[in-house]
């Protein structure tokens, strides 16, 4: 309804009172890059979330259609579009948390890095736009390279006098879901490598084996594995620590190969299997539609909120770094340190830093020439 778009959507707002549904405060969420291929899934599922009582959806393109589509979904959150650069200002008034999914994805045979050129300055002009509306939003950037786009943003933040480095956060999230995925379904691969006969001749003997080993001898669900993912978000600075993985178990040092490689080139498979028509879109809305109620049971206040995330730390001697952080009424609130690593971790983790500095230094430069 043309009510929910641009500026006609204040009544509406104004009776939402900043109140989810069932009376709950709620947050007023922005979404920029909701019309792509992350950002439709990602507003869809934002906006079941009961904790948000305000979705702003900002794009360059197609706003009007997205906003009318998800605002007939029958739940609290007031949904809101804006389109364009001039509209960027009403998005981003008064938001709680802004989410950024804008610019472009890779194709195959492309890395993160060959993004920089398109989607720094999407991400400058973005966080100017922060910066001036909405200075003390909490800021989950997705766009890549991430390991670069944060320092872009914070250095954005630095000038306009607004950065709280708490407040800005790089996701990574896709990397821990599938890092416990993977984990998982490890036995799987194994059944077929070892006993492909057995495998595919005996489907049903192969399903029950499937779900015996899974509920039985590792007697668990994907949704209860946590693989502590720490780095960054590119190729070896994913650096999965699997001797963390809870519950606890242990992994032989072809399985850790295995798993480490998978979930450090998670993103190519899917860029490959989508053969030119873009990178992971689905299982990253979910990754960010995650983060961000992470992020919004932080501002409620709950207690023990716990992720991923690459943010300004001194864990290690670079600017940037991803760990686990606990998530507060102020962001990341507390970071906490990588913890004992095996000697396959600490060899990864020098390679993930060699790399990580010259992406970091990168993207700050970017701003400062
Ligand atoms: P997409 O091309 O489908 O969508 C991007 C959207 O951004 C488009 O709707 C486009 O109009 C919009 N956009 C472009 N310039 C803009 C601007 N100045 N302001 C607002 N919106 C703008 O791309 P997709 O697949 O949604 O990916 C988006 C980004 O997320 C890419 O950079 C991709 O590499 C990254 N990504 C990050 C992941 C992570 O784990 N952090 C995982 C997967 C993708």
């Amino acid at each position: 309804h043309p009510s929910n778009f641009q500026e006609g959507g204040d009544v509406a707002i104004n009776k939402a009172n900043c109140r989810a549904k069932g009376g709950a405060p709620g947050f007023k969420v922005a979404i920029l890059g909701a019309a792509g291929g992350i950002g439709q899934p990602l507003s869809l599922l934002l906006k079941m979330n009961p904790l948000v009582s305000v979705l702003h959806l900002y794009d360059v393109v197609n706003t009007p259609g997205v906003t009318a589509d998800v605002s007939h979904m029958d739940t609290g959150a007031v949904v809101r579009g804006f389109l364009g650069q001039p509209q960027l200002e009403n998005a981003l008034t008064g938001m709680d948390l802004v989410v950024i999914p804008a610019g472009v994805p890779r194709k195959p045979g492309m890395t993160r890095d060959d993004l920089f050129k398109i989607n720094a300055g999407i991400v400058r002009t973005l966080c100017e736009g922060v910066a001036k509306s909405c200075p003390n939003a909490i800021v989950n950037l997705i766009s890549n390279p991430v390991n670069s786009t944060v320092p872009i943003a914070a250095e954005v933040f630095k000038k306009a006098g607004t950065y709280d480095p708490k407040r800005l956060l790089g996701v990574t999230t896709l990397d821990v879901v599938r890092a416990n995925t993977f984990v998982v379904s490890l036995v799987v691969v194994y059944l077929t490598v070892e006993f492909p006969s057995y495998y595919y001749t005996s489907t049903c003997w192969c399903m029950f084996f499937f779900f015996f080993l899974q509920a039985e001898v590792l007697g668990v669900d994907p949704r209860e594995v946590d693989v502590p993912v720490v780095g960054g978000h590119a190729g070896v600075t994913i650096l999965p620590l699997l001797s963390q993985v809870k519950p606890p178990s242990s992994f032989s040092a072809e399985e850790a190969e295995y798993l480490t490689n998978r979930i450090q080139n998670g993103g190519t498979e899917v860029v490959e299997a989508k053969a030119g028509a873009g990178s992971a879109t689905l299982s990253m809305a979910y990754a960010a539609a995650k983060f961000a109620n992470s992020c919004l049971h932080g501002l409620k206040g709950e207690a023990g909120v716990v992720e991923c995330a690459f943010v300004d730390s001194q864990v290690t001697d670079l600017p940037f770094f991803a760990t686990k952080v606990r998530l507060g009424r102020g962001g990341a609130e507390e970071i906490y340190q990588l913890g004992p690593l095996n000697e396959y971790e600490r060899a990864g983790l020098e390679k993930a830093k060699t790399e990580l500095a010259g992406s970091i230094q990168k993207g700050v430069e970017f701003i400062k020439k």
